[in-house]
């Protein structure tokens, strides 16, 4: 059967095709070929604005989804041309569905215009957390294409997607078994996601069985990056900049910062102190050296403020992990492409003898993708799907 699945709960327009059984969640050898996996990531309309800006990111996603499921159509040989009109009430549908959403709806209705309707037999949609007037422009494209369709819609927690990343192979593309079996995985793991907007520890009992046992309590990892970036002169997103400056970093006794929270006994982050301390540090550097502060120096800075963060996420993830006697690692979200994290992540996994699990690197940030695997292992398992009129966006979806 074909499945689709569709991404829009920040800033990238994401779009998957792929063929498979039904039993990803059951078979030793789950057959699951990816024939077409998109993104169109806005950063450059985002940059201007230093962060993403929510109404640019529903008009870029209302903009991209048609072409983009044409791409995929073609990809998965799926698109085949034929002329005929829709009915007026399939049209009448759709305009209502994306009443929000009217260059959407012509553009799909002109699609459809031209190739058939394809044989799309579930659809996989982000319905949650994330910025709604986003998730809303995807979850109701699902529900038109359900309508045109008739495929049946399981709408997907972005978070569990991060946690179902790691079950892509590396080698993914053009293979017939793209998974690895989920079967194979012992629990309870648990998962460290890292991102722009969630810093959380998750209990993983099972596959679709998770707890959230620890998050920050004010800024996200990934938001803590970018935001020191900008300080540092570096444009949105900042994180991979900061990362990429660090590495020429050295020690240097002009240049500390704390490590919040690292032994407040629990599960709980906080970056936002952070982020004031490197203001401060920066502040008090310019005030000694000058307003330009030369390469070397925001090296410094940049190493400091990644050590600080490492310390704290190695430090939390390792309570987490012997706390609950946990079998595995999971590491995922954006920032997991960070290297100095995933390193120590190693470091950690290796002493506590278990598996460290990260997502393959075109993975690490929002794809649809991950949704594709999170809502079909889901289905797999439990076989239950939303009407389409119920599918709603969940700006706060918690576990
Ligand atoms: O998962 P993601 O693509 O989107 C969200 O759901 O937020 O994560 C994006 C975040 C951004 O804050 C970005 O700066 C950060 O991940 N990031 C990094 C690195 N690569 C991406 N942070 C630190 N080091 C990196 N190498
Ligand atoms: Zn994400």
């Amino acid at each position: 059967m074909y499945i689709l699945g569709i991404e829009t709960s920040c800033d990238e327009t994401a779009l998957s095709i792929v063929i498979t059984d039904d039993t990803v969640a059951k078979s030793d050898s789950p057959n699951f070929r990816v024939l077409s996996n998109l993104v169109i990531s806005q950063i450059n309309v985002h940059a201007p604005y230093g962060g993403v800006f929510p109404a640019l990111a529903k008009r870029e996603h209302t903009k991209n989804l048609v072409p983009l499921l044409e791409t995929a159509l073609k990809e998965s040989d799926l698109y085949i041309e034929g002329i005929k009109e829709l009915d007026q009430t399939v049209k009448n549908s759709i305009a209502e569905i994306l009443e929000r959403e009217p260059e959407l709806a012509t553009a799909l209705i002109d699609l459809f215009s031209r190739a058939k309707i394809p044989a799309i037999d579930v659809i996989l949609v982000t319905n949650g957390p994330g910025l709604e007037p986003a998730l809303w422009v995807g979850v109701n494209f699902a529900r038109a294409l359900s309508i045109l369709t008739h495929a049946n819609i399981v709408p997907v927690n972005h978070m569990e997607g991060h946690v179902t990343s790691i079950l892509v192979k590396d080698d993914y593309l053009n293979q017939n078994e793209a998974l690895y079996p989920a079967n194979e995985f012992i629990f309870p793991m648990i998962s460290l996601l890292v991102s722009g907007g969630h810093t959380q520890l998750v209990l993983v009992r099972d596959w679709g069985d998770y707890e959230i046992i620890g998050e920050t309590i004010d800024d996200a990892v990934g938001e803590a990056f970018d935001k020191v970036a900008r300080m540092l002169g570096m444009e949105y997103p900042g994180g991979p900049k900061v990362s990429k400056a660090a590495m020429k970093g050295q020690a240097n006794d002009e240049v500390s910062l704390p490590r919040p929270m690292i032994h407040s006994g629990d599960l709980r982050f906080s970056f936002s102190g952070l982020k004031t301390a490197v203001r401060y540090l920066i502040e008090d550097l310019k005030a000694r050296h000058g307003e330009d502060l030369d390469n070397q120096l925001i090296a410094d800075i940049a190493l400091e403020f990644e050590q600080s963060v490492t310390e704290v996420l190695v430090a939390k993830t390792t309570a987490a992990i012997d706390t609950y006697g946990a079998q595995g690692l999971i590491v995922a979200g954006g920032v997991s492409a960070n290297r100095r994290i995933a390193a120590a992540m190693q470091t950690l996994a290796d002493e506590r003898g278990i598996p460290l699990y990260l997502p393959e690197k075109t993975l690490c940030g929002d794809n649809s993708l991950m949704i594709t695997v999170a809502g079909f292992m889901n289905w797999s398992a439990n076989n239950k799907t939303t009407p389409e009129e119920e599918v709603v966006a969940v700006g706060n979806l918690r576990f």
